[in-house]
């Protein structure tokens, strides 16, 4: 992560001196400056948020603040801004998450500061971590997918920023034909939390484009086959893309094409 407009954190108050001190959210711009969860309490009000949480796998009743309106407020940006703007959403564990402004402006995406199915917070994922004391979650039945509504855990910061300044090599030149600029737009959505193209991305799995690329040493019927049911191929840890259409994996093997003539290789950059 390179340079970063704004950043919006939520400090827990487990790290505070003062047990009575709220969590806080933190806001840099150029200068760091806090606002409390009362801040975020009189930006947004208190909903409560009832549905299906595909980490525990039923139906939970959380306590938060409604994001959008959090952000607006508290950052004092009109929504039209937010929406163009990218954004990384980091945990205190180390994960992160970007995800576009388009995607986390969407009414149903609510910052959870209570559990109110049990009096403490629920141990959360496979590690059983605990959640709080802030946990995104979408309220919206279509907002179940964890691939592309993403619901990090002990949530630390929202950091404001651009998808170039973030992944400067992983955007296909303007000039790209329109099916590898479509197979981009998939990829930002679906991998790039997981896959890394330049070294720029996530880690779960594997670096896309260098020193190879997928279309280097795969057939392109293999890729798209392999995207779409991984679990055919291998037992692992990638999952299945089933919503992915046939012009959908089309456009991702497009932008992979593209991408492998493009290669930028940094070692400074993480492996
Ligand atoms: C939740 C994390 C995750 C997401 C999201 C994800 N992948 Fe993966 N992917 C993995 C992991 C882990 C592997 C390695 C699996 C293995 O080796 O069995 C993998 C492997 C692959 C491979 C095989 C690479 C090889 O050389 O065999 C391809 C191609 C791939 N992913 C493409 C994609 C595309 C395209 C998307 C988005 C539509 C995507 N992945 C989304 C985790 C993910």
């Amino acid at each position: 992560m390179r340079r970063i407009a704004i950043v919006l954190a939520l400090v827990s108050c487990s790290r505070s001196t003062s047990p009575s001190k709220p969590p806080a959210i933190i806001f840099r711009s150029n200068e760091p400056h806090i606002v409390d969860s009362e801040a975020m309490k009189r930006a947004a009000g208190v909903t409560d948020i009832e549905g299906f949480d595909p980490y525990y796998q039923r139906k939970k009743h959380f306590r938060g603040y409604e994001l959008a309106k959090t952000l607006v407020k508290s950052l004092d940006l009109p929504i039209e801004t937010l929406r163009k703007a990218y954004f990384v959403m980091r945990a205190k564990d180390g994960y992160e998450v970007p995800i576009s402004g388009e995607r986390l402006l969407e009414p149903g995406a609510f910052i959870a500061f209570e559990d109110v199915d049990v009096p403490a917070w629920e141990p959360i994922g496979p590690q059983r971590a605990h959640p709080g004391p802030f946990y995104l979650v979408w309220r919206e039945q279509h907002q179940g997918n964890l691939d592309t509504y993403p619901r990090p855990w002990q949530l630390a910061a929202i950091e404001v920023t651009t998808f170039e300044l973030v992944y400067p090599h992983v955007t296909p030149p303007k000039t790209a034909a329109a099916p590898a600029l479509r197979g981009f737009d998939i990829f930002k959505d679906t991998c790039i939390r997981c896959h890394a193209i330049n070294r720029e991305g996530g880690h779960v799995g594997p670096d896309l484009n260098v020193p190879k690329s997928i279309v280097e040493y795969r057939e392109a019927a293999q890729i798209k086959a392999y995207v779409r049911n991984p679990l055919a191929f291998r037992y692992g840890n990638m999952p299945a893309h089933l919503h992915l259409s046939e012009v959908d994996l089309d456009a991702l093997v497009f932008y992979f094409k593209e991408m492998s003539q493009h290669k930028h290789d940094d070692p400074a950059k993480n492996p």
